[in-house]
This record gives structure tokens, C-alpha cells and sequence, in this order.
């Protein structure tokens, strides 16, 4: 069974879009994931097919009507363990660590909104997660859907190639990734550091962990202060 994408979106043309090029283009083709994107406009109401409406209490812009969700959502007939997210800037951040449970799930339902965003009733009777690809703002929620998408389709089995592993990447560890070189070995003036022209593994593998840690200091005090309790954590417990 592939693991299934399904889209609730004004503008289905968006999907998979660059999501069908590449490496997730490929597993797209190969059957590993399938992507189907949903018109809300399907669901909209009278003449226009209206999906939104001013909000109460006033304000800019319109907000996207519960019961045109509501019945998007019946119409995809997709299984109920199939997490639901909308994709918002008020959501909870996204981590690798969602993605990897996404990715090890059966797919996943993206509402995206445009305007001011969705009727809040329906995110809580249809158990939707709310999820923020970052603390920005897009003009829609398709753009952030593609980059959830990206994230989960490159994890799952089969999808990238054998140079890159998913163990060890920025994130799976807590850390960032330390920084790369390739050839020319002197570029522009510029050594690579000597320790990777050494052969010596076990030194490699310690200095791209003291880069990985200072890297992570310096740029993510956040990510940084997280890896220091959690090595607390472990140091004691190892003890
Ligand atoms: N929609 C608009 N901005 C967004 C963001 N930062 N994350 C997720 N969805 C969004």
C-alpha cells in the first residue's frame, strides 16, 4: 500500500507540482506515494460556490467555512487513522520528528487556506492537527503543504538514493549537520580542512562532531540548550 497524499485546496493545479519532478517525482511515478489534490471549490455553496464568508466579530479579510471543509473532507473517503493538518502559521512548528511519524503513517489530509484561515470548529470536530512550516508568512497554505510533503515523501522506503541515508543529516541527532568540502582540495586560496585529507576516521568523525556542536551553538541556541539537557539526561542515567 503506497503512502497516500490527499490535498484540500482552492488551486489543485499547485499539486504535486515540483513534487513531481526529482526524487519524489520518480517514487510518484513508481507508485511509492500518490498525491490527489481536491477543489474546496467543489464543495462551495449556491451560484458562486462560495467557501468563505466575512468574519464575525469583524475584521480584514474572510475566513473558509466549516460546513464546505466538513464536506470536503467527507468527499475524499479517506481512512480515519489518515492524520488531518492544516497548514498555518498559528500551527505548532514542524519537526523532524513529526515528519518521520507522518512519513512512517499511512499518508496524510492537507487543508490549505488562503484568507484569514479556516472556522475554528471544524479543526476541533474533525481532529485536525495545526501545523507552521515557520515563523513566517505565506500567502496560502499550498506552498507549506509541498514542503511537508517533500519532507515525508523523501523518507519513505526506497525514495533516496544510497548517498544519502537519513541517519545522518541535520536534525536526526539533535544537531546541525557539519559543513562539507569536495575537490579541488585548494580553491580560491582556500584549504579544506587537513583532518579530512587524513584517512584517519576516528579523528574525521570527532572533528565533524565538535563542528557539528559549534555550528549548532552559535546558529540554533534553541536546538543547542535541547542536546545539552537530553545529554545530561542520558550521562546520568548512563552513570
Ligand atoms: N500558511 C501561511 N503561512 C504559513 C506557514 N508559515 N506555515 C504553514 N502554513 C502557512
Amino acid at each position: 500500500m503506497s503512502w497516500q497524499a490527499t490535498v484540500l485546496t482552492l488551486f489543485p493545479e499547485m499539486f504535486p507540482g515540483p513534487l513531481g519532478l526529482s526524487l519524489a517525482g520518480r517514487a510518484l511515478e513508481g507508485g511509492v506515494w500518490s498525491c490527489t489534490a481536491q477543489d474546496l471549490r467543489e464543495q462551495g455553496l449556491g451560484r458562486h460556490r462560495a467557501v468563505d464568508d466575512s468574519p464575525f466579530g469583524g475584521g480584514a479579510g474572510m475566513v473558509i467555512r466549516p460546513d464546505v471543509v466538513d464536506a470536503a473532507l467527507d468527499a475524499t473517503q479517506v481512512p480515519a487513522d489518515v492524520p488531518r493538518v492544516f497548514l498555518t502559521p498559528r500551527g505548532r512548528p514542524l519537526r523532524q520528528q513529526d515528519v518521520q511519524r507522518y512519513a512512517q503513517g499511512p499518508g496524510l489530509v492537507l487543508l490549505c487556506g488562503r484568507f484569514e484561515g479556516v472556522d475554528e470548529r471544524v479543526l476541533q470536530s474533525r481532529q485536525i492537527e495545526q501545523v507552521s512550516v515557520g515563523d513566517y508568512v505565506l500567502s496560502g497554505g499550498e506552498t507549506a503543504a509541498l514542503v511537508l510533503l517533500d519532507a515525508c515523501v523523501r523518507l519513505l522506503p526506497g525514495v533516496m538514493g544510497s548517498e544519502e541515508s537519513g541517519v545522518e543529516e541535520s536534525f536526526s541527532e539533535g544537531l546541525l549537520e557539519y559543513p562539507h568540502y569536495t575537490r579541488p582540495a585548494v580553491w580560491d586560496g582556500q584549504n579544506v580542512p587537513e583532518v579530512l585529507l587524513s584517512g584517519n576516521h576516528a579523528a574525521i568523525a570527532a572533528w565533524r562532531q565538535t563542528q557539528a556542536e559549534e555550528i549548532t551553538r552559535e546558529r540554533r541556541p534553541d536546538l543547542w540548550s535541547a542536546w545539552l539537557a537530553r545529554r545530561e539526561k542520558n550521562g546520568a542515567a548512563a552513570n
